[in-house]
């Protein structure tokens, strides 16, 4: 009897054990999705890796503010999302439905709108085209129908977005005569979204709307938030020569300051380091002799300072020998490769940076070629110490690298901000900036739109230009980002190299002073409510335009299937709750403009510009062409040089455009520490209503007792006349 029990039990234990293993039999199956956060689920598929994105960043979900946006129904039907596992490899498909659109898939910098690609996510350089290697390949996609869908892998993730068509569709296109039928298409319609993941299984998420927007706060509010920069990230930032001594340095911000030119932070090149690529981590004494003094001569003329750097170690560095033993099996421009996942070298590498920069003051990095190209970066054959893979390590570096000096100025509550050149989902609350030494201005405003999908941020940073006309629209540009730069590493250049538009540059570096307080709220609404401070149309609403696939057929002889040209907004933007921005490039003077429903008014006069419709607008040198909602309301501060200190008052300029009664809430809290995860911060309500005789009248609402409040006299301006 003994013997047929434990028989019976081998019996249900083996089925348990294959009904375990199916998925990875190659069977298909429909995933059961477990609802984790309000309007989060999550599904595990196989046997997913040990590692992964939301690992590397250690992200963890902001709950509460998950809860605020509310709980509402799985938004798709899940008998229709399939995951099988094949030849090791776990197999993917999301539905899609006619005309759906598709966001996301990482920082892209042509196109905006992503359903018909095929991309393979890969951390790299952005090379030119929109093929999945960029700086952030996240792997997450937002559609139109609201919802999205994140894989949360670290491997090399292969996205059919809408390309391919299965025999058994139910939506399977008839095939058409290429020889008669003048339908016939290279692309026939797809109703499905396909990926291929590298690994034995996966964990995926599904993120709810109902609108874009929603979507996108809640995927950034599961990544812990969005970052919340010093007061200071927000104002101007100078990148100096490579080489340049602490002497120059000293002298550049002077001439800023005697030349009436904002300056909040410097950032030094690789020439602060005694060696670079690879990298010492260390002062060059020559250059620097005193970096102690230096930073303090620094920081009383009111500028912090930022360090280049890049993560490979030289045998120069104090830190080679501990590091030989915890870095991967490759070098990298002959410097080691730390193996970041092991805590032992995270220590090392900080031990170093702390002693020797961050504890003196230095107040932020830029963590440079984290990212690629395959050729300047570890093969795909490396292997490190923990047992990740290359690949594995390629698609979180940038991600670890963040997290590491985040950590590190958390623990000594000071705030940074900084630069890097790779990221990846989990990384929204990391306070880093990505960039790149590609420098097509129109691209980089898409790939600044295109970041609001993907929870980083972005720099459109300004290095060099054939003429004035190109430095000021760049400039313009720059200072309606999250980080405005130049960085004049290789060129030289300052905010007045071209002096034929010298008054025009230090307008708008001015403007962004002013427009401080705007700003600060509106990252503080990214990381409360998970909002991108800056952000494409098509999360605005009342924003109809669509992206239109065409086929040109008039060169068959080179193109015998014909071209597929994307027509789409890819140069208009969102900056914050209110403001619409509308950049014109080299050589423009004029442009379209296409407004959402509503009224919208010019920034600079208050008045009308248009209503739900398409404008052509002119804009001289002098100005870059902003629109503000009805309603609209905007706290501005004077043009100080810097932005103000912990403690430091300063007055209010509210702006209020239109005529629908207008609300804001301005964000207040000491602008540097991380007080305010400890509940040291405040709102106010700034609104502004007619009074009965029609007037708009305004109103800020007291802070409560104890909290931060640096406001000091509130000056009320009303823009639009009657
Ligand atoms: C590049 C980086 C530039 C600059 C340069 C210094 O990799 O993208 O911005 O920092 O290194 O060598």
């Amino acid at each position: 009897m003994k013997k047929l029990c434990i028989e019976i039990e081998i019996i249900v234990l083996s089925l348990v054990a294959i009904l375990l293993l199916l998925p990875v039999s190659g069977i298909s199956q429909n995933p059961q999705w477990e609802n984790v956060a309000p309007g989060v689920w999550k599904t595990v598929v196989g046997n997913p890796d040990s590692y992964d994105l939301l690992k590397a960043a250690d992200a963890h979900p902001n709950k509460d503010a998950l809860t605020k946006l509310g709980n509402v129904e799985f938004p798709l039907l899940p008998n229709e999302i399939v995951a099988e596992i094949s030849d090791s490899k776990t197999l993917l498909r999301f539905p899609l439905v006619k005309e759906e659109q598709l966001y996301g898939f990482g920082l892209n910098f042509q196109t905006v709108q992503q359903r018909g690609k095929i991309l393979q996510l890969h951390v790299d350089h952005y090379g030119g085209s929109d093929n999945g290697r960029t700086h952030a390949p996240v792997p997450f996609y937002v559609s139109d129908k609201g919802y999205g869908v994140f894989v949360n892998s670290a491997r090399y993730i292969t996205v059919y977005a809408g390309t391919a068509v299965r025999k058994d569709s139910p939506n399977a296109p008839e095939p058409r005569d290429r020889n008669t039928d003048k339908d016939w298409t290279a692309n026939p319609y797809s109703d499905a979204v396909e990926m291929l993941i590298p690994a034995n299984g996966v964990e995926i998420y599904v993120f709810a709307g109902p609108s874009m927007l929603n979507v996108v706060r809640r995927f950034n509010l599961f990544n812990g938030g969005g970052c919340l920069p010093p007061r200071w990230g927000l104002g101007f930032t100078q990148r100096v020569r490579a080489l340049f001594t602490a002497d120059e340095v000293i002298a550049e911000a002077k001439a800023f300051e005697e030349k009436g030119y904002p300056l909040d932070f410097i950032g030094l090149e690789p020439g602060w380091q005694s060696k670079s690529y690879p990298c010492s981590f260390s002062w060059d004494k020559t250059r620097f002799p005193d970096p102690e003094g230096f930073v303090k001569t620094m920081k009383n003329m009111g500028i912090r300072l930022n360090l280049w750097t890049n993560p490979y170690v030289s045998p120069e560095s104090p830190i080679f020998h501990g590091m030989k033993s915890l870095s991967g099996s490759h070098k990298v421009w002959d410097g080691l490769v730390p193996d970041l996942t092991l805590p032992e070298s995270q220590k090392i590498m900080l031990t170093q940076l702390g002693k020797d920069q961050i504890n003196i003051g230095i107040s932020g990095y830029k963590i440079d070629e984290c990212d690629g190209y395959d050729a300047w970066l570890w093969p795909d054959v490396a292997t490190f110490p923990s047992g990740n893979s290359a690949e594995q390590m390629r698609q979180t570096y940038g991600l670890l690298l963040q997290k590491m000096t985040t950590d590190y100025y958390r623990q000594n509550n000071t705030r940074t901000f900084g630069l890097v050149r790779a990221s990846n989902a989990g990384g929204s609350s990391f306070p880093y900036v990505i960039y790149n030494d590609y420098y097509s201005h129109e691209d980089f405003i898409t790939a600044l739109i295109n970041s609001s999908f993907s929870g980083v941020l972005w720099t459109p940073e300004v290095r060099g230009s054939t003429g004035g006309d190109e430095w000021v629209r760049r400039m313009q540009t720059v200072c309606f980002s999250p980080m405005a730069m130049i960085n004049a590493w290789a060129d030289g250049t300052k905010p007045w190299s071209f002096p034929e538009v010298e008054k025009e540059v230090k307008e708008i570096a001015l403007l962004r002073m002013r427009l401080i307080p705007y700003f600060y709220s509106e990252f503080a609404k990214y990381h409360f409510e998970g909002t991108p401070p800056f952000r494409a149309m098509n999360l605005e609403p009342g924003f109809g335009s669509k992206s239109v696939t065409e086929t040109k057929n008039d060169n068959l002889g080179e193109n015998p299937y014909g071209l597929s040209v994307t027509k789409e907004i890819k140069d208009q933007y969102m900056a914050g709750e209110y403001l619409l921005v509308a950049p014109l490039f080299k050589g423009q003077t004029s442009r379209k403009v296409i407004l959402p429903k509503g009224k919208w008014f010019d920034f600079y006069t208050g008045k009308l510009a248009g209503e739900g419709e398409v404008i052509q607008v002119s804009a001289g040198l002098d100005r870059i062409p902003v629109f503000v909602k009805d309603g609209g309301i905007i706290p501005m501060m004077p043009p100080l040089l810097h932005a103000p200190a912990a403690g430091e008052k300063f007055d209010l300029v509210v702006r209020y455009y239109g005529s629908k009664p207008g609300k804001y809430l301005l964000y207040d809290d000491d602008g540097e520490t991380f007080n305010y995860e400890k509940g040291d911060f405040s709102w106010r309500e700034i609104a502004v209503s007619p009074n009965k005789k029609g007037k708009p009248v305004g109103t800020i609402s007291k802070v409560s007792k104890g909290k931060p409040d640096n406001v000091g006299n509130v000056l009320w301006k009303i823009m639009t006349d009657k």
